[in-house]
């Protein structure tokens, strides 16, 4: 458990080349518990790899992750697997188990790392599909859903342990405006009625505004902006507020 104080994550110095590729730069941020952050920047400049480095899925070439004050990159698969029973990840594409039904992907988490009974187990996998706007889908196989309901879905999977923090990449890119918004307001009420730290990535800029405490703007694997929205709205980098006007992106 993290003591008072000690942030929810944190990168010191991070850097990771793929070739001779800078992706992460001497990429450094604090997450204060509690916090909801949104991770904003254009396509391919690092955001998922970041994420991915919280995670511990990925490590980095310089530099250190902690994550409630453990260093995440000097761990062992043993420890990592208990860090990681802390958080919940929706990675970019959903990623779902396709040789089980939707209902199974997000009770998955519960069978492995909960005691609760199998009946117990299966209403709360419903009642998180019930959430996420997919009530009675528990039986349909991924590949029968659209790619904006496997994304529930795996919001739902994600969201199953009541992560102490959330990690969500593009929870709402391919929704339509009114389930953007739902997903939205499920973010703010986790965080609301937990205290979970939220780390989301979108291109959502009206989404951004109404989840993130903070906002980060990476570019070229670096932290170029950090701030409200109406702070990034003022930035004196001209990227920046483009991205924060572009209300309609999605
Ligand atoms: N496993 C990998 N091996 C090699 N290169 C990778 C790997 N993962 C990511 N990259 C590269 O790192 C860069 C950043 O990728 P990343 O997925 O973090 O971008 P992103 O900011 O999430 O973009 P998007 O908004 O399109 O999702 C890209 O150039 C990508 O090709
Ligand atoms: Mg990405």
């Amino acid at each position: 458990m993290a003591t008072e104080g000690t942030p929810a994550v944190e990168l010191r110095h991070v850097t990771k080349r793929f070739g001779d590729r800078r992706v992460l730069d001497d990429l450094s941020l604090v997450v204060p518990a509690g916090r909801a952050v949104c991770v904003l920047g254009r396509s391919g400049t690092g955001k998922s790899v970041m994420l991915k480095h919280i995670i511990g899925l990925m490590r980095p070439d310089e530099g250190s992750v902690l994550v409630e004050g453990e260093d995440v990159t000097a761990l062992g698969p043993r420890e990592l697997a208990r860090v990681r029973q802390r958080m919940g990840m929706l990675f970019q594409h959903a990623a779902l188990f396709d040789s089980i039904t939707v209902g199974e992907n997000v009770a998955f988490p519960l069978r492995r790392h909960s005691k609760l009974p199998p009946r117990e187990i299966r209403e709360r996998a419903e009642a998180l599909l019930a959430d996420v706007g997919l009530a009675g889908e528990y039986e349909k196989m991924p590949a029968e859903l659209s790619g904006g309901m496997r994304k529930r879905a795996g919001l739902a999977r994600a969201l199953a342990l009541e992560p102490a923090i959330l990690l969500a990449d593009e929870p709402s890119t391919g929704l339509d405006p009114v389930t953007s918004g739902e997903i939205d307001r499920l973010l703010v009420e986790l965080r609301d009625r937990t205290g979970a730290t939220l780390i989301v990535v979108t291109h959502n800029i009206p989404s951004a505004r109404v989840i993130g405490d903070e906002l980060v703007f990476l570019h070229e694997g670096r932290i170029v902006a950090q701030g409200t929205a109406g702070e990034l709205d003022q930035s004196p980098i001209p990227l920046v507020r483009q991205f924060m006007q572009a209300e309609g992106a999605g």
